[in-house]
Order: C-alpha cells, then structure tokens, then sequence
C-alpha cells in the first residue's frame, strides 16, 4: 500500500498537534487487523527545517514503537510536489500499480498541483485522493494577472475564467463544480464527492475533495467522514450537489434521505442493491443508512419486498438481490403519511 502525502508539513505541531504525516502513521499502527502487506509513505516537504522536524518526529514514533515494522517512510525535501512527484513518486507507483494508494494533497495554496498529476494518480486501477481545494485564496487571487497559467495547470482548462463575470454563491458553486467535473472528465475519477469546511463565521473556508474509480474506496470514505466527530467547532457539509447539501451531524438527517430515495424510487421496482448502489453515488448518505430509511417505509407500506424468503424477518435487507415494491408517490398511503 503506498501512501502519499505532497504537502507534509512537520509531523507535528508545537501545540502538541499531530499533522497529517503522523496521524497516518499512528493510524496503521492502531490498526485493529493483523496487516500482511508492505506499506510505504512517501513525504514531500519544500520547507527545510519543516523536514528536519518531521523526520525528528517519525524518528520519535518509532522509538515508541509507533511504526509497523514492514513500513518504509520516505521524507523527500524537494522545492516541488509535481518535481518529487514526476521524478520519484510516479515512477515508483508505476513499478506497483496493484498496489492500493492514498494521496493527501493538502497545499497553502493553488500552484504545483495541476490537473494532470490528479489524471496520472486516477490512471492506476485503486487510488484515492483527497485533495484541499482552498477556495478562499484561490477566490480572491482569480483575477490577479500573474496567475493564469498556475489556474490552467490547477483546473486543467481555461474555462475558470468564466468565474470573472460571477459573484458571491454563483461564483463559489462555479469553481466548486468545475473542479469536480474536471476531477471527473479530465482526470478520470469514476467518483467524485466534495466536503466543504465552514469556519467559525459560517463562510465557506475551504473543500475537501474525494475522488477514485473504486466503488469500495466511495463507501469507505464516507464512512469515515461520517464518523468524524463534529465537537472541534469545524463544521463541514456534503457539499457535491449545492442544491443537495447535507450537514455532517452525529444524527443523520434520514427523513432527507428517505425523500431523496423516494424521489428516485416511487412507482418502480429496485433491488436493495440498487438503492445501496443510489445512495453511494448520488447522495451524501453511507450505505448503513439507508437500510433504516427501508425498515421505515416498509412499516408503513410504503414498499414491499416481492416474493422475500419465507423466513426473512420484515425490515432487515440482507440479500442485495432482494426486489422491492415502491408505492407510487401520491398513492393513499403517502397522503395519510
Ligand atoms: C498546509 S501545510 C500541510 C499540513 C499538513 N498536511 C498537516 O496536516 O500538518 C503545507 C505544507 O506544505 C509545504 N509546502 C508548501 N509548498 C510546497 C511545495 N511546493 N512543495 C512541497 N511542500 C510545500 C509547506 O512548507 C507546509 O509545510
């Protein structure tokens, strides 16, 4: 498994903070299975004294035996993530393209991360990437006149400039979207879902980026990003869909869930599959939970399973091949809902 973070940083903060590098790191090593796999890390720092403290701080995780043993950990010092990238990394990813990768691409700003590394990394058959889209400076330096080249790279296209002539939310949701859409076209991500992380004022601070071609690396992303506890103050929303937007809360919101699925579904008949297959891709929702979002409107009548087995207990959907009926939409039944 080969993990790439291109903006590392330190490791370690003097607030006593993990970043990024080290939470990968203790995260392995906290792995509950028992791993057979050979795992590397690959570091890219430009900061001098950055990497000095970080390779102080993976030298210190070792010797608290934090490191699973058959990891290597490669810090590179270079000025450029797309140099370390183009001379090392690729090359490397090359010679292991079974191999399942991670890139976490989190930069201070827009330049050194252009679209064609995004479509390198998407070319491998199982790669994930989670990128920081720093939509408050990339928003305020659009219009600067040194930049049009570093947005072509960043975008992949010269359509950006079609933002000039936007403001406000109508400018937000057209970088959003055309990022996402160049991830997808451009780079060839399968899937594509965006997070956006709202600061303490409620403004849009920055998106986070999720892209892969691998339905698994989808379910188990949003599982994580479901789990994440809110409680720091950051806030954070499904952001793919503006018009579909979900907040990340310890309770999810499943009565939008259960409008969305009935929106797709009412007056068809779907397997379970499908609708698990619906709710991974085009909602914010994880596949755990749509199962109670069935149980409800099973218990009201709003679906029924076609010839279920004779021993399946009525709300559980364990086999995805399972057709369900789903009432029309303005049948009696959801008018006395
Ligand atoms: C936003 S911080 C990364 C934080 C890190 N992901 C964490 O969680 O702690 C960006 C880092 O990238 C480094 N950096 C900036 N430009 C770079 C470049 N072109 N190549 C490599 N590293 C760079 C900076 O020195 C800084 O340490």
């Amino acid at each position: 498994m080969v993990y790439v973070d291109g903006f590392a940083g330190p490791g370690r903060y003097s607030g006593g903070e993990d970043g990024s590098p080290i939470i990968a790191l203790k995260a392995l090593a906290a792995h509950g299975r028992k791993l057979q796999s050979v795992f590397e890390f690959h570091f890219v720092e430009r900061d001098r004294r950055t990497v000095d403290a970080l390779t102080a701080n993976i030298a210190a995780l070792r010797d608290e035996g934090l490191v699973v043993p058959s990891t290597s950990i490669s810090v590179h010092p270079r000025q450029s993530v797309e140099e370390a990238y183009d001379q090392t990394i690729a090359p490397r990813l090359a010679q292991t393209p079974g191999a399942p990768a991670f890139a976490l691409v989190d930069p201070f700003g827009w330049t050194g991360i252009p679209m064609r590394i995004m479509a390198s990394l998407m070319n491998r058959s199982s790669t994930e990437l989670l990128l920081n889209f720093m939509f408050e400076e990339i928003n305020r330096f659009l219009s600067h006149k040194d930049q049009p080249e570093n947005f072509d790279a960043l975008f992949g296209c010269p359509d950006w400039r079609k933002a000039d002539t936007l403001s406000g939310h109508a400018r937000k949701n057209f970088l959003h979207d055309l990022y996402r859409d160049q991830l997808r076209r451009a780079a060839g991500a399968r899937y594509v879902r965006s997070f956006e992380m709202l600061n303490d004022r409620g403004a849009s601070d920055y998106f986070l980026f999720f892209a892969t071609r691998s339905l698994l690396g989808l379910r188990k992303m949003k599982e994580a990003m479901w789990r994440i506890d809110p409680a720091g103050g950051m806030r954070f929303s499904d952001a793919t869909n503006f018009n579909q937007q979900v907040l990340f809360e310890p309770k999810p919101d499943t009565r939008l869930l259960r409008r969305m699925i009935e929106a797709q579904f009412s007056g068809t008949r779907a397997t379970v599959r499908d609708v698990e297959l619906f709710v991974l891709e085009d909602t914010a929702f994880h596949a755990g939970h749509y199962k109670k979002v069935l149980k409800e409107m099973e218990g009201t009548g709003h679906l029924t399973p076609v010839s279920p087995p004779p021993k399946r207990r009525a709300g559980t959907y364990p086999d995805p091949d399972l057709t369900l009926d789903f009432a029309a939409r303005h049948s009696p039944l959801s008018l006395t809902d």
